[in-house]
């Protein structure tokens, strides 16, 4: 009998562990010979510890389960399959799963993530076999041909950056992956490295074959010790099995990476100061040009991507560059691993093709707000993206469309708030935040937000609101065109977006507000 019990950090955090091992009481008791998986989450972070038992039909699920609901499970039929308190049927069926477009985390969840068997038995690898059978511009149309963009929130088409790496002349270059997911709200990195790492390493790998480089390192936040310690397994086990190395897969092309870890700056997240911090600098911006696909890493081209970008393209080569941009929502193609949390009731990692609405996301998927209270706003992309209210809930999750309404999709993260949240508080906080983080380098960013937390003080204590407020926006004017990098850059979006959404938090009428 198989049982699988989630095993990456957020299902660790509420109890998965004790759960794991009441099963294992529950099943020795009985003298049942009982095999426990630790599989990554599936995603429904709101129903974990989501417990699955196969059957002859399918897998089945129960879930949140707490240590102490086992004992009742077990006695209910958990061991049989059968439907007791907590019981959601054929896992596949759960609604938050079944209505998902999964690409990127197809596997997520459902393999061991611990076997490379398991990963090769789902389709793993065999977009790594197309690629070997490729050269490398082919590989690059290939993925131009996707509509792939950047999931760091940039969008930036990916077969484009790599042509640029794969066109410029250098003895070594290198893939650098990053996973310094850094913003607040966002967890997708962290559930595809815990999930199915495998196919990480094979979409950096299918990069390098692109690219030309024979060199990749990993870049994690020191934050997520579970996926360290997933990914460096992984790595391994790639490099016994011989996926990685001086021939991959028998390719006769060469390809190797390594974990490198971050010390929890979150301007690491940034390319360049990713990039001097894994020279082994200060992480700190870098003036641009040149590209870090001109000269990157070490003074190499190098081609940076985030994780979930790298994760999205052995899809692309195993399945098909049209079967990838038929789903989509104009220059968006693909799909998304959109991340709802914060006071929402069904929270989680939700993967669905660019278009679906702001509104949809929050209300019909995430069931409205924990707490029954009205929604009030939603901050979409990390503590740099702009509040929306529900006024602009037709907004589709596209970038151009939220580019468009001084907003951005970022990382894809959603933080849902209620009427009890206090916008004036949430702009002072974001100002605060970037001084906190500020790498130093430009002034509109290092002093700005510094000065910006002092006049919103100003203004929570209601002196002199309406000059105050104007010096704010003009603050922000100099931070948005002034800034180095988008740290600095972006600050100015949940700031303005609270200030013109929520006039009244700040005590302004709202004529007063732009
Ligand atoms: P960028 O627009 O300067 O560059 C995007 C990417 O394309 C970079 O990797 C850059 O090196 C590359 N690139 C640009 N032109 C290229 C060319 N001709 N050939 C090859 N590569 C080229 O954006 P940047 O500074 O990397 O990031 C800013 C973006 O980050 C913002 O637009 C914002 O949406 C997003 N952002 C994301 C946050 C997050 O936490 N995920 C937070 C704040 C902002
Ligand atoms: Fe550094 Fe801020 Fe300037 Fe970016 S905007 S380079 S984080 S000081």
């Amino acid at each position: 009998l198989r049982i699988f019990v989630p095993g990456d950090a957020g299902a660790l955090a509420v109890g998965a562990d004790a759960v794991a091992d009441a099963i294992r009481v529950a099943a020795s008791e009985r003298g049942l010979a009982v095999e426990i998986i630790r599989n990554g989450s599936r995603g429904a972070t709101f129903l974990e510890p989501l417990v699955e038992v196969e059957t002859p039909a399918g897998r089945v699920a129960y879930g949140p389960v707490a240590p102490g609901d086992v004992g009742e499970l077990v006695a209910a039929g958990l061991f049989e399959g059968r439907g007791a308190r907590l019981f959601h049927g054929p896992a596949d069926a759960i609604p938050f799963l079944k209505s998902q477009t999964r690409f990127t985390f197809a596997r997520c969840g459902i393999v061991d993530p611990a076997s490379i068997a398991d990963y090769a038995a789902h389709g793993g690898w065999q977009g790594l076999a197309k690629a070997a059978a490729m050269d490398r511009p082919a590989i690059v149309d290939l993925v131009t041909k996707s509509g792939l963009r950047g999931r760091g929130g940039a969008g930036f088409p990916t077969g484009i950056k790599w042509k640029t790496v794969l066109e410029t002349e250098a003895p070594r270059k290198f893939i650098v992956a990053n996973a310094d997911e850094g913003d607040s709200g966002t967890f997708a990195d962290r559930i595809l490295m815990e999930g199915d790492p495998f196919l990480l390493i094979e979409g950096m790998t299918i990069a390098g074959f692109a690219c030309g480089a024979e060199k990749g390192y990993l870049y994690i936040r020191s934050e997520y010790p579970h996926s360290i310690a997933r990914m460096e397994t992984a790595i391994a086990a790639a490099r016994a099995a011989g996926y990685l190395g001086a021939n991959v897969a028998g390719s006769g092309r060469a390809f190797d990476m390594e974990v490198r870890v971050g010390a929890g700056a979150y301007v690491c997240g940034e390319e360049t100061a990713l990039l001097e911090s894994l020279e082994g600098k200060r992480g700190q911006v870098r003036a641009k040009p040149p590209l870090p696909a001109h000269k990157g890493l070490f003074g190499a081209p190098t081609a940076i991507n985030n994780l979930i970008t790298l994760g999205s393209v052995p899809f692309i080569l195993s399945e098909g560059a049209e079967a990838y941009a038929a789903v989509g929502y104009g220059r968006s193609r693909g799909t998304m691993p959109v991340q709802l949390a914060g006071n929402i009731r069904q929270g989680g990692l939700y993967e669905v093709g660019f278009g679906v609405t702001l509104g949809e996301l929050v209300n019909e998927i995430g069931g409205g707000t924990l707490t029954g209270r009205p929604v009030k706003a939603v901050q979409v992309g990390g503590p740099l993206g702009a509040y929306f209210p529900p006024s602009l809930f037709d907004t589709p999750f596209d970038y151009e469309a939220f580019a468009a309404r001084d907003g951005l999709i970022g990382h894809g993260g959603v933080v849902v708030f209620d009427d009890s949240v206090e916008m004036a508080e949430m702009a002072r906080f974001a100002l605060e935040f970037c001084s906190i983080e500020s790498c130093g380098k430009c002034t509109p960013c290092r002093i700005g937000s510094i000065r910006g937390v002092e006049v919103m003080d100003e203004i929570i204590a209601g002196r002199d609101v309406d000059a105050n407020a104007a010096l704010i926006e003009d603050l922000c004017e100099t931070m948005k065109f002034g800034s180095l990098c988008a740290l600095g850059g972006f600050t100015p979006y949940p700031v303005l977006s609270a200030l013109n959404h929520y006039p009244g938090d700040f005590g302004l009428t709202p004529d007063l507000a732009t």
